[in-house]
């Protein structure tokens, strides 16, 4: 069984919990924290799911409250394409069109029965390649970035 990296902080730790019992038949779940109720700072879960996600090559789903700052926080590790979805046709084309490694939800917009749905999108869809491999390389080696 392929591994899945899930985190949240304490606004997402409800929805982790029942992602990491729904995903359990299909995935080896290895859950970076947060692992209680607690105020807690997303920035530092979403580095250590993101570190994971880069050494291993997998796929790894954070939970804050809106999603925002999970999001935020993961696309700054390079090589690193987090996609924040509300709806399954965000998650299906962040993994066909953009190669996403990383779905972020937010505990406080979605519903277990659309989150659920959101993640079947994202796990059970495969990046396309063809003309989006050169887009998704394009997403770290944008010719201005260089400069900086
Ligand atoms: C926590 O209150 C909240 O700010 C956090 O979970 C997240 O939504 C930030 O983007």
């Amino acid at each position: 069984m392929s591994v899945l990296f899930l985190g949240s902080d304490h606004a997402g730790l409800g929805l982790k919990q029942i992602l990491g019992q729904y995903l359990a038949a299909r995935f080896t779940i290895h859950d970076v924290g947060t692992h209680s109720e607690d105020s807690c700072d997303y920035p530092l879960i979403a580095d250590a799911l993101c570190t994971q996600v880069r050494q291993t090559a997998g796929l790894g789903i954070l939970i804050c409250g809106s999603g925002l700052g999970m999001s935020m926080a993961a696309n700054r590790h390079a090589g690193i394409r987090a996609a924040l979805c509300a709806n399954e046709y965000m998650a299906r084309m962040s993994r066909l069109h953009n190669n996403a490694n990383v779905l972020c939800l937010g505990e406080r917009i979605l519903g277990v029965d659309l989150a659920k749905a959101i993640v079947d999108a994202f796990v059970e869809t495969s990046f396309e390649g063809g003309r989006h491999e050169r887009r998704v390389g394009l997403i770290d080696t944008q010719p201005s970035l260089a400069t900086r």
